[in-house]
């Protein structure tokens, strides 16, 4: 399995930090951000890892991370976004990367305490079709909102007035080839980007997405400057415990 890291975007919920710098770049707790998910691939297994990134300071991500030797890869690949277009339009440009093999999709700025060392097996033994990972929250109806009927998703719903369960959706994907077909398909959203969602309604349409709920903490860092410090913080604590 691939793994790909999704590090383009406007990061303009964190400005003024991000005016000047990619958001992924800015510091967590003792490291940059991009830091984080590149270790939890790499803890998980995943040997083949691609880092969509976009703007400006696309070249700091080479100086930053260069080949990976610091993560124990022997090879980085990167690929560069033109414009903002949408998380599934970062993962389109992937295609020739993932090269038929099933993939994981990290956002970039997503956060996680547990290994994704077991997802990554049970996805490799799934036959076919998808997998999304999913946290109990406080806030529901700041995230995609996955619907269960028994142990079935049965509907995701954007930013939902009244959340039809505890359950966000995360930043991190599991996907066979056809990926790369579902996303061909998608129209751009109002905001005018081709969005993830979409993609794992196609999926859920087909009956051919799994789910997973994660255990430990989660934090998506670029959601505000608040989440930027909590996060900060989960680490801190994590770190000394
Ligand atoms: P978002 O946080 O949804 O978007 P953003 O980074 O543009 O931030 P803002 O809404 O504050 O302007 O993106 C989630 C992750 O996906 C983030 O880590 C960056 C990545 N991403 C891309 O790689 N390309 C894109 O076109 C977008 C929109 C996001």
């Amino acid at each position: 399995m691939k793994g790909i890291i999704l590090a383009g975007g406007s990061g303009t919920r964190l400005h003024p930090l991000t005016k000047i710098t990619n958001k992924h770049l800015l510091p967590v707790y003792d490291r940059p951000m991009i830091y984080y998910p590149l270790e939890t691939l790499v803890e998980a297994g995943i040997e083949d890892i691609m880092l969509v990134t976009g703007g400006n300071h696309a070249g700091e991500f080479l100086k930053l991370l260069g080949n990976g030797r610091e993560f124990g890869l022997k090879h980085l690949n990167y690929t560069y976004q033109e414009r903002a277009g949408g998380i599934a339009e970062a993962l389109g440009l992937t295609q020739h990367f993932a090269g038929g093999d099933k993939v994981v999709v990290m956002l970039g700025d997503n956060l996680i305490q547990d290994s994704l060392r077991e997802a990554v097996q049970a996805f490799e033994a799934q036959p076919e079709g998808a997998k999304i990972l999913l946290k109990a929250v406080p806030n529901p109806m700041e995230y995609g909102v996955a619907e269960l009927q028994g142990d079935r998703i049965v509907g995701i719903e954007e930013k939902p007035r009244q959340p039809k369960s505890n359950l966000a959706v995360i930043g991190i994907y599991f996907y066979d080839a056809q990926v790369f077909d579902v996303i061909q398909t998608l129209e751009p959203s109002l905001r005018g980007e081709l969005e993830i969602t979409d993609v794992n309604n196609a999926y859920l349409q087909r009956g051919q997405l799994a789910h997973e709920l994660v255990r430990g903490w989660w934090g998506d860092a670029g959601e505000s400057i608040e989440a930027l410090l909590r996060v900060s913080n989960l680490v801190a604590d994590w770190r000394v415990q």
